[in-house]
């Protein structure tokens, strides 16, 4: 017979950046990372086990085959022994455009498959799971701030997400400036491939990112936002030094990226505290505290008419149950 789950989950936005593997087969990370769970942005996704073949439809279009094969993949590490299975996953927000969209798919994907699938799997082994599907999936289990621990065994066991703080641990607001909302030029893991084999400052960047993991992580704990947005910054230009330093270059911004962040410096200028973050896309995240959000998202829109205003989300969820954990 067979069996329908529904899992939905939100993407995750770093701000102690994950940019490079230690095990690109087990998707193990070279550092530590820690993220903020967004609200209103979000996948849902259907999976049937036992379906009548394989298929896969996202945003209402059959799966590409690159794509297919990733989910297929994917749930064959759910039970190598799977029956077909059908997935049909819709994101309110556009795919491959450094918005994240990777993180809530493949949590959303490990919540509904597992369920599916009849096992159990503790919040630990959905964040394992995840982590197969795309790294940065395995913190969207969570809500609030989440730190995804490197870990040290070479079987990755130890190496998921840990909640650090709840969603209303601290409203803050993160302004996603939309620069473009295309599919990114090079995708992540080919990226970070280029980047550790051939960019000088790599060693530096894996080394400053346990600093930058535990002043994100101090600066949360005590609510400090002038702290939290120094150290997001610090690992955000980490990050991409290190990335311009690949040959050939990983160059994702683009001018109206840079207009951004000369937007967020002057605002600070001015003494309204904003911070800004990018990933691997030309889009712009901007950290405010709620009193601050309209002002700085119209000066954003002065650059680009597309901002969202996203508060901090919660952890995914199974349609019809109160948490994630499979019961
Ligand atoms: C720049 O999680 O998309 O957003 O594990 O290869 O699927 P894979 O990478 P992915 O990388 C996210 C990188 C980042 C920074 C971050 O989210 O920590």
């Amino acid at each position: 017979m067979p069996t329908t789950q529904t899992a939905s989950a939100h993407p995750n936005i770093a701000l102690a950046k994950y940019w490079g593997k230690r095990d690109v087969g087990l998707n193990l990370p070279a550092m530590s990372s820690l993220s903020v769970t967004l609200d209103d942005f979000r996948t849902r996704t259907s999976v049937t086990w036992d379906a009548e073949r394989d298929e896969v439809a996202i945003d209402g279009n059959r799966a590409g085959d690159a794509a297919a094969k990733r989910v297929f993949a994917f749930l064959d590490l759910v039970d190598p022994k799977r029956p077909p299975c059908a997935v049909v996953s819709e994101s309110n927000f556009p795919a491959s455009a450094g918005l994240a969209s990777s993180s809530s798919a493949f949590a959303a994907l490990a919540l509904a498959a597992t369920r599916a699938s009849g096992r159990k799997r503790s919040l630990e082994e959905l964040s394992v799971l995840a982590r197969q599907g795309s790294g940065s999936a395995c913190r969207s289990l969570h809500g609030g701030f989440v730190l995804w621990r490197r870990g040290e065994k070479d079987d990755g066991t130890d190496s998921h997400a840990l909640p650090v703080a709840p969603a209303d641990w601290w409203p803050l607001r993160v302004l996603v400036a939309v620069v473009d909302a295309g599919p990114k030029p090079v995708g992540s893991t080919d990226g970070m491939l280029r980047t550790a084999q051939t960019s000088p400052s790599y060693g530096v960047f894996v080394r400053d990112s346990e600093t930058c993991v535990q002043e994100v992580r101090a600066a949360i704990l005590a609510r400090d936002f002038e702290r939290l947005i120094a150290a997001t910054e610090r690992s955000t230009k980490g990050m991409i030094t290190t990335m311009l330093g690949a040959r050939p270059e990983i160059r994702y911004q683009r001018p109206a990226s840079m207009d951004l962040v000369e937007v967020v410096a002057s605002l600070r200028r001015t003494g309204i505290l904003a911070g800004w973050t990018m990933d691997a896309g030309p889009n712009v995240k901007v950290l405010v505290q709620p009193g601050d959000a309209a002002v700085v998202a119209a000066r954003l829109r002065e650059i680009v008419p597309r901002v969202h205003d996203l508060g901090v989300g919660g952890p995914a969820l199974v349609e019809g149950q109160a948490g994630p954990e499979a019961s």
